[in-house]
């Protein structure tokens, strides 16, 4: 039986596509080719590169590089070390959001300092959303600096219960903040850790099933689902010391449309998590011209040797999954079908 599902494009707000000196690892090319296979229409691009976007200057490097390799839509986050509030106001209009980590992450960019995080929370413009990797107690301060400086805050890679029941907490008192969770807290656990070893290793770290239960059963209190796009090469991950970060964008749906065949999630559900929440957290625009189409009954074994990511592996190789993805469709134009993309680099359009 065929069963043909549209969806709206979805957007992944948080992916790491490399490039410049890592592009060994992923580049815009083979990033957006990974998000147009795995039916994503738009990405919004991390600032941890080994040359971090704490400048406009920077920033405009990779937006021209982007503009010649991406194949679906993308935006930008600026970064700060506390040292760069002066190109706060000249930055803002041209990305998504600010990134800031409170915790430790690939790269040195962990601001430790409160009365830096003041500055930087304070400096920024209110207009665009602080988007912070927070873990643990650094929740409580993020939720804290939002509420004092009146700033739109969105907490990435939520992954345990007792964060997201600080969050739940503070939007019940009316803090001005969302967050979204990633398959990874969402269909792996410790566990899977325990048997992948360094392969399965990530910031924040897979977390207990009681975790991962309260994800699911508070799924309605979460805004987006992101992938955290963190492509590592094998040697790399296999190392003595490995990097963390898996990468997810040609698994993000298949996982969901599994879920959605085994009555965990519904059709809305998805496209609120995948489309409508990133759109209204965000500001972004995508119109009705910009889709996916999936073969909800298709079921296939996720394998590395099938990826468009130039990382070439994935944490889920060998999961059979049903949801297989035919068609992801971008302004009109089919971009990816059957296996293949179809548009030129360069084809992406910056969306913010
Ligand atoms: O595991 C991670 N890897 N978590 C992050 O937040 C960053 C990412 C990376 O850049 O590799
Ligand atoms: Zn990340």
């Amino acid at each position: 039986m065929s069963s043909l599902l549209r969806l709206p494009g979805l957007i992944d707000v948080h992916v790491h596509l490399r490039d410049f000196e890592e592009q060994h690892k992923e580049d815009f090319l083979t990033g957006t080719s990974a998000a147009a296979a795995g039916g994503i229409t738009a990405v919004c691009d991390m600032p941890n590169n080994l040359r971090p976007v704490f400048t406009v200057a920077r920033l405009a490097e990779k937006i021209v590089a982007a503009r010649k390799k991406a194949v679906v839509d993308y935006a930008f986050y600026f970064g700060s070390d506390g040292r760069n509030a002066e190109e706060f106001a000249k930055a803002a209009p041209l990305v998504a959001g600010l990134k800031i980590y409170l915790n430790v992450s690939t790269g040195q960019f962990k601001v430790e300092n409160e009365e830096i995080l003041e500055n930087i929370f304070s400096a920024w413009p209110k207009q665009k959303i602080i988007i912070v990797h927070a873990e643990g107690d650094k929740v409580d301060l993020a939720l804290e600096l939002a509420a004092k400086f009146g700033k739109k805050l969105h907490i990435t890679h939520v992954s345990t219960k007792s964060d997201l029941e600080k969050i739940i907490e503070a939007k019940k008192n009316k803090v001005p903040v969302t967050c979204d969770t990633t398959p990874n807290y969402l269909f792996l656990t410790d566990k899977d850790y325990q048997k992948m070893g360094t392969l399965a290793m990530m910031k924040p770290p897979l977390a207990m099933q009681a975790d991962q239960d309260f994800l699911w059963a508070h799924l309605s209190d979460i805004d987006c689902i992101s992938t955290d796009h963190a492509p590592h090469t094998l040697e790399e991950k296999k190392s003595a010391k490995p990097p963390n970060g898996v990468p997810g964008l040609e698994t993000l749906l298949p996982l969901l449309l599994t879920a959605l065949t085994e009555n965990r999630i519904s059709v809305k559900e998805i496209i609120r998590l995948t489309n409508e929440g990133p759109r209204k957290v965000f500001g972004i625009n995508q119109g009705i011209d910009t889709y996916i189409e999936a073969e909800t009954e298709e079921e296939y074994k996720i394998e590395n040797k099938n990826l468009f990511t130039k990382c070439g592996w994935s944490p889920f190789a060998g999961w059979i999954v049903s949801g297989k993805i035919v068609r992801t469709v971008i302004r009109g134009q089919t971009v990816f079908e059957n296996g293949k993309i179809l548009v030129r680099p360069g084809f992406g359009r910056k969306i913010i």
